[in-house]
């Protein structure tokens, strides 16, 4: 897919609301919804003191080209999402993006699968809506530590999106909501029982390991979509390095975030 060329574009917020525990949804509206494809990002600038210079780096749910709005899903981990979270409606400030290369369709045929781990749900979303559009058909793997951190109303969304066809499994590690166990047991068992063209996952670093040694013993294709502590977001500070199986770096924040999970060093 043809990813549009990294600018600044202002925002204002028209909602910001929490959506489970410690996770926000941010809707926004800005010109940045008209280029940016799923699996990109964008850098928000949040307004604080002087000493606040770093954007945050976010994924997005979902954009509207029509309405010019912004689907965004957030953790509060630090000082800067504590801030976002602290925007009100009308409040406004600039971004920069669309960043990176997102995902890409499925080369091969057949089902794609899709596994999600904790706020890694979001860019997930984003690759659903893709392959919906292009009538790919998808089964999907959510995994969050307890049932608290579990965005509900966005899961019953998926399962009626995906209807009768589509298989949506939701894992928690405690066994709390769903089917006890990791995200990587609830793919062994799909990719055991049927085949896939294609998987697509973000997640923790060590879960995408799993995912991607798991679809590698399968002969799957795998994209995986990476964090990295990020500064610019746009190519020119280096310090977003990921390690290649071919040797040498990429830059997280242009080449990626989406990768192919066998270029990647785990
Ligand atoms: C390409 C990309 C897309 C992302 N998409 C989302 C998203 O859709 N939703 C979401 O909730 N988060 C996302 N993140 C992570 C998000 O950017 C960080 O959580 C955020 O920048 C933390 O800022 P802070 O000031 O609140 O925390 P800080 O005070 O800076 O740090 C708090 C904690 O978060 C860790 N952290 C900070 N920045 C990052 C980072 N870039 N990657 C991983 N860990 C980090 C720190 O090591 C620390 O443990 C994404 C990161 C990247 C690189
Ligand atoms: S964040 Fe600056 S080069 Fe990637």
């Amino acid at each position: 897919m043809s990813q549009g060329k990294v600018s600044q574009h202002a925002f204002d917020v028209l909602r910001n609301e929490p959506a489970a525990e410690g996770i926000w949804r941010l809707v926004i509206s800005s010109s940045v919804a008209a280029t940016i494809m799923p699996g990109q990002f964008m850098n928000l600038a949040v307004p604080g003191d002087g000493s606040h210079i770093l954007r945050i780096p976010l994924s997005f749910k979902c954009a509207n080209a029509d309405d010019s709005t912004v689907e965004l899903l957030y953790a509060v981990v630090g000082e800067g999402t504590k801030r976002l979270s602290l925007m009100r409606e009308g409040d406004s400030s600039v971004l920069t993006g669309p960043c990176g290369r997102g995902w890409w369709l499925p080369k091969n045929e057949g089902r794609a699968l899709l596994v999600a781990g904790g706020i890694g749900l979001q860019p997930i979303l984003a690759a659903a809506g893709m392959l919906a559009g292009e009538g790919v058909p998808y089964d999907m793997v959510v995994g969050v530590r307890t049932a608290s951190l579990l965005l509900h109303d966005d899961l019953d969304a998926m399962a009626s999106a995906m209807g009768e066809d589509g298989q949506l499994v939701i894992c928690t590690d405690d066994g709390s909501f769903g089917q006890h166990g990791f995200t990587t047991d609830a793919t062994q068992d799909l990719l055991d029982k049927q085949s896939y063209g294609q998987l697509y996952t973000c997640g923790a670093a060590l879960m995408m390991a799993g995912v991607a040694k798991i679809a590698a013993e399968h002969q799957l294709a795998c994209q995986a979509s990476l964090e990295r502590m990020m500064g610019c977001g746009f190519g020119a500070c280096s310090c977003c390095n990921v390690e290649l199986a071919s040797g040498g770096y990429a830059l997280c924040c242009q080449d990626g975030p989406v990768f192919d999970a066998t270029e990647v060093v785990w």
